[in-house]
């Protein structure tokens, strides 16, 4: 969120890269990526019946609402101009981001869970369009489209303990001035669809307590997502749980380099 209160320089906490530690590998990178791969065709072609959903009821949620999966964004046709996903070997899970310009246009994040057999058991997505947190696909599109989310080599690679801790200190921040998330220098932010470079910190007045985390951790792509809610942004949401959102982290060399932001709201703009 933009605040006014950017009260300290990126200093980046010194946390080097740790060595890695193979994670006991419950679903391969190839398979998550097939299957993942499946959603974003389906979401393009309008189709809810993705062929590695599990047999029976798949809980569905859009903003933390479930819903019939036939009924969301998946049986639309999506004209999808940008996709970006991360895979979480360990929890069996991926996360997607995916922009859409034209027709409708969405920034849509979705989390895919999924069992040993690599079927998808549970689906939640943060679905924004107009009026939603800084809302603006073609901003998004534009600076999603020049970040560099590359592989990072296995000699550099952060475990995701570090990942996690990283995200969660930015989260964490928001509340208490005394945590010093390990930010990159610059950090930048693309919220909604504004891009800010520079400081990545934001302070609020506390009591701000962050809850409903759910995580997707890439080691390879040094990527953390965290579904989470926001305490007091939309008045017409009660403080708890709080207003649906989204941030999805680069972390090079311990150091949160890029966030994503999707932030979802009941009135327009999140006005009072
Ligand atoms: C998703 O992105 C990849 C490149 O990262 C591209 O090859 C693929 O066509 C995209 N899918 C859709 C449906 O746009
Ligand atoms: C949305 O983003 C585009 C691309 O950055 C920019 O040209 C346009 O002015 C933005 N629109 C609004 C309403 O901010
Ligand atoms: C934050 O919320 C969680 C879940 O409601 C609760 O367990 C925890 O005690 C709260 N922490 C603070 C500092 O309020």
């Amino acid at each position: 969120m933009f605040t006014p209160l950017l009260l300290l320089a990126a200093c980046g906490a010194g946390t080097l890269a740790s060595p890695v530690v193979a994670p006991r590998v419950a679903c391969t990178r190839a398979q998550l990526q097939d299957a993942t791969a499946e959603y974003i065709a389906a979401l393009s072609a309008g189709s809810p019946k993705i062929a590695s959903l599990a047999t029976g009821t798949v809980p569905y949620q859009e903003n933390d609402v479930a819903m019939d999966i036939s009924k969301g964004v998946l049986s639309q046709g999506i004209k999808i101009d940008f996709n970006r996903s991360i895979y979480d070997t360990t929890q069996c899970a991926s996360y997607t981001e995916i922009v859409a310009t034209t027709k409708h246009a969405y920034v849509i994040g979705t989390r895919l869970a999924f069992n040993a057999d690599l079927k998808i058991v549970k689906i939640e997505s943060v679905v924004c369009d107009d009026g939603d947190w800084l809302f603006n696909a073609s901003g998004s599109l534009t600076y999603n489209k020049k970040e560099v989310w590359d592989v990072i080599p296995e000699s550099k690679r952060n475990t995701r303990e570090v990942l996690k801790a990283a995200g969660d200190a930015y989260i964490d921040a928001w509340g208490d001035k005394s945590i010093k998330p390990p930010f990159a220098s610059p950090c930048a932010r693309l919220e909604g669809g504004s891009y800010l470079s520079g400081n990545c910190l934001l302070n609020f007045p506390p009591p701000f307590n962050v809850t409903n985390r759910r995580y997707t951790i890439d080691e390879e792509l040094g990527a953390v997502d965290i579904f989470h809610n926001f305490p007091f942004l939309d008045s017409a949401i009660p403080r708890d749980p709080g207003t649906q959102t989204n941030n999805f982290m680069r972390v090079e060399d311990g150091k949160i380099k890029y966030i994503h932001e999707n932030t979802v709201c009941a009135k327009k703009g999140c006005k009072k």
